[in-house]
């Protein structure tokens, strides 16, 4: 099974050993698969909204994974993200969700944020759209980051976002470390943020106008380099 490269850059941003992982929205489940396939945690749950997908995938994982994956643990769990509960005091655990956008993306990480107010919580997000709007959410809910990456697929732009609630790393709202302004791609994907916004800006006002604000002075510093 080979991974689309957005896919496969998430997979290898989990560097760590973890004891769950969690694969939320996982669709056709080949996220989770691959972190499986190479030991990522203990134990890799996969979990969908559709029970279409779900049957379909628990079937597939039944027949395929067994003869190379002795030793590892599935489950298939179909149920609506935000109302996740992670296990009691079961280790670390990476709650990956990518694919959906960025204003569910936050609705899940609040939800299930409210769920665990005394756990220490670790997400991997790689939202569709709506990068600026996941960012704030995550600073007000004051998550630090751990890491960021900036992707292209079929000609869009995603933006990977690795954040912990034990991280004191401040997560800028426009990004910071993912940027790499002597690349091509880079300097695309700002130029093209800022003309979104610049559009945004001519309907919605304002606020379009202060995050707009943000990327010019991004762009600035790209104009030096
Ligand atoms: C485009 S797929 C993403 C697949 C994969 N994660 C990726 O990034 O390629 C989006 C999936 O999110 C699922 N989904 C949407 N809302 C959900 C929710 N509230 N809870 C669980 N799954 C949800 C859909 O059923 C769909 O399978």
């Amino acid at each position: 099974m080979k991974l689309s490269h957005r896919l496969e850059q998430i997979n290898q941003m989990v560097t760590d050993q973890y004891d769950h992982i969690w694969d939320c929205c996982c669709d056709h489940g080949f996220l989770g698969a691959a972190l499986l396939q190479r030991g990522a945690a203990d134990k890799v749950h996969f979990v969908d909204v559709v029970p279409s997908l779900t049957e379909v995938l628990e079937v597939q994982l039944a027949r395929f994974l067994p003869d190379f994956l002795k030793g590892y643990d599935w489950q298939v769990h179909c149920m609506d993200v935000s109302t996740l509960r992670l296990p009691e005091s079961s280790g670390r655990q990476l709650i990956i969700i990518a694919g959906v956008g960025g204003d569910l993306t936050l609705e899940m990480v609040q939800a299930i944020t409210r769920t665990h107010p005394d756990r220490e919580l670790e997400f991997m997000l790689c939202p569709v759209r709506q990068h600026y709007l996941l960012r704030q959410g995550l600073i007000e809910l004051e998550y630090g980051l751990l890491d960021e990456s900036l992707v292209r697929e079929n000609r869009r732009f995603y933006e990977i976002i690795h954040v912990s609630s034990d991280s004191d790393c401040v997560i800028s709202p426009i990004g910071d470390r993912m940027w790499d302004l002597s690349r091509d791609l880079d300097r695309e994907y700002l130029s093209r943020t800022i003309a979104h916004y610049e559009r945004m800006g001519r309907n919605a006002g304002q606020e379009a106008e202060q995050i707009l604000a943000h990327y010019r002075k991004l762009q600035v510093s790209a104009e030096k380099l």
